[in-house]
């Protein structure tokens, strides 16, 4: 079996709400295993600010997962990954489209 760090190394791994809490920690984690991390929130200054302080390479990518055409623009410029986290509140997620298109855009970008 493979052990975590092994399963995520240069792997791609998108975290929707990256920028801080649950998510913060789920890219920590990711880049401590040697993935490549894409975070993504609405606030660029706590995305950059993220970034900072992971002081590593990420990605950061705004979207609002409550709109529709930035969930489809989002991945358009994201592009194929190996994982994908949302770790922001359901509740905030106002669409059900939004929701659709988040499993279709894993489905359709994941690797
Ligand atoms: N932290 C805990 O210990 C804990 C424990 C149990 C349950 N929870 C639950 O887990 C969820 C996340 O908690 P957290 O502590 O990680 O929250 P948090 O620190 O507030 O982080 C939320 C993240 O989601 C982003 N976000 C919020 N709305 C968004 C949207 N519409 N589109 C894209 N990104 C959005 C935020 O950035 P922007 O605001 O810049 O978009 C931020 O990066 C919540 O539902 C919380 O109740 C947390």
């Amino acid at each position: 079996m493979q052990s975590e760090g092994t399963m995520l190394k240069n792997k791609k791994i998108v975290v929707v709400g990256g920028s801080s809490g649950i998510g913060y920690a789920v890219a920590q984690k990711a880049l401590n295993a040697g993935a490549q991390v894409v975070i993504a929130s609405r606030t660029p200054e706590k995305l950059d600010a993220a970034a900072k302080r992971f002081g590593a390479c990420v990605q950061t990518e705004m979207v609002d997962a409550a709109d529709d055409q930035s969930v489809t623009d989002f991945y358009h410029r994201v592009g194929q990954f190996d994982h994908l986290a949302i770790t922001i509140k359901p509740q905030l997620i106002a669409s059900a489209t939004a929701v659709a298109l988040c499993v279709v855009g894993a489905r359709r970008f994941a690797t």
